[in-house]
């Protein structure tokens, strides 16, 4: 007897067996809206100004060539999943959501506290959710359009109702402040959202999300895994640092954000003037004018904010909502566009009406 004989049977008798737990849904997806939205960086403001005292840099140079004045730096003692948890509170109260009515929890980090257990487990305990899932994703600077798409697919089959997902940072950890090509770059922060369905928003539209892994070694920390575990030798050459070829990296960036961009507005069937808001990844203002210029977009439409925080990798675009609502930029059903690009390669955009 083949497997494949062997296997029909059980296959069928298992059909007919188990109740499967989703079909009380009915199998209608539902829209996944963002319910709210917060934020949180560290009080210590490291000024372009402060490293020229640090490295070979002027602040002319960090601002004519990345937009950055000043970044935020996490202070001793404070780690990622403890801003990631001030971030979530201030989220869940935008969203009038409670710790208990939380049922999923995503961090988005490449700075987690340790390597395991992951800060979702601790962002957990900190804002005393139940003993919910919670776990990690690591997609660098595009971690929160990932975290956002996995969240979604949770609320879209009814499996939850209530997703916190969450980007942070805290990469002024992994930064070799001896090197002035990185160090001038980079901040900490956090920044989250509450998913939910609402009936009176199509919320998050489409996320288009792509990865290329040939290009793995332009942007990296070389030691501290399992290919490299920590020894004196790593240490003393520095290789638990963050370490990017900025050049190479710039041009993929520009280009991976321009197209995941315009697949985005295609599927949503929408041209880049219905959108109200464009929050791109903060890296390099550069990057952001580049991608802006491509889209055929107008300096309104783009929201810039990386000249307080630098680029905060997973929380940027998180931080950046954030403030874009804050500050009155978004309005409920705004159509607005998130486009990210970090290490991996890794890419995303994704429209979402508010
Ligand atoms: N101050 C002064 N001079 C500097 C500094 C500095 N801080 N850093 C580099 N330089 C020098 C270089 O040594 C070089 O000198 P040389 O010509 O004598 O060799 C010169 O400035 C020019 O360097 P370039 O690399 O040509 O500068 P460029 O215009 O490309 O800008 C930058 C560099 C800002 C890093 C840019 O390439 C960039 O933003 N890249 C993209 C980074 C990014 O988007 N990362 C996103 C993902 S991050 C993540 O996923 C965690």
């Amino acid at each position: 007897m083949t497997t494949t004989q062997l296997e029909k049977p059980v296959a069928a008798r298992a059909v007919k067996t188990v109740k499967n737990p989703r079909v009380k849904s009915g199998f209608h997806p539902r829209t996944c809206a963002i319910a709210g939205v917060g934020a949180y960086v560290p009080e210590r403001v490291l000024t372009n100004a402060d490293l020229e005292k640090m490295v070979e840099t002027s602040n002319e140079w960090i601002t004519t060539r990345t937009g950055i004045e000043e970044r935020r730096i996490a202070r001793e003692g404070e780690f990622t999943s403890d801003m990631a948890a001030k971030a979530a509170l201030r989220a869940m109260k935008a969203a009038n959501v409670k710790p208990e009515e939380i049922e999923l929890i995503i961090v988005a980090t490449i700075t987690p506290d340790m390597l395991f257990p992951s800060p979702a487990c601790l962002v957990q305990q900190k804002i005393g959710a139940r003993r919910v899932p919670a776990f990690d994703i690591e997609a660098a600077c595009s971690g929160f359009i990932f975290g956002l798409e996995i969240g979604q697919q949770f609320i879209a089959s009814h499996t939850y109702n209530t997703v916190l997902v969450i980007g942070a940072e805290k990469l002024s950890s992994i930064i070799d402040w001896k090197d002035r090509n990185t160090c001038v770059l980079f901040g900490d922060g956090a920044g989250a959202a509450i998913l939910q369905s609402r009936s009176d928003t199509h919320g998050l539209l489409t996320a288009c999300m792509g990865a290329d892994g040939s290009k793995a070694e332009l942007l990296s920390m070389p030691a501290g895994g399992s290919r490299q575990p920590a020894t004196a030798e790593s240490v003393s050459k520095g290789l638990h640092y963050l370490r990017m070829d900025g050049k190479e990296t710039f041009k993929s960036a520009v280009n991976a954000m321009y197209s995941a961009a315009q697949e985005a507005l295609r599927r949503c069937e929408i041209d880049i003037s219905q959108i109200k808001l464009i929050i791109p990844h903060q890296a390099n203002r550069r990057i952001i004018d580049a991608v802006g210029e491509r889209l055929g977009a107008t300096q309104d439409q783009l929201f810039v904010n990386l000249h307080k925080y630098g680029n905060t990798s997973a929380a940027s675009v998180a931080i950046a909502l954030d403030e874009a609502v804050q500050s009155g930029r978004i309005q409920r059903g705004d159509l607005i566009l998130l486009v990210v690009f970090g290490a991996g390669l890794t890419w995303g955009a994704a429209v979402i009406q508010w």
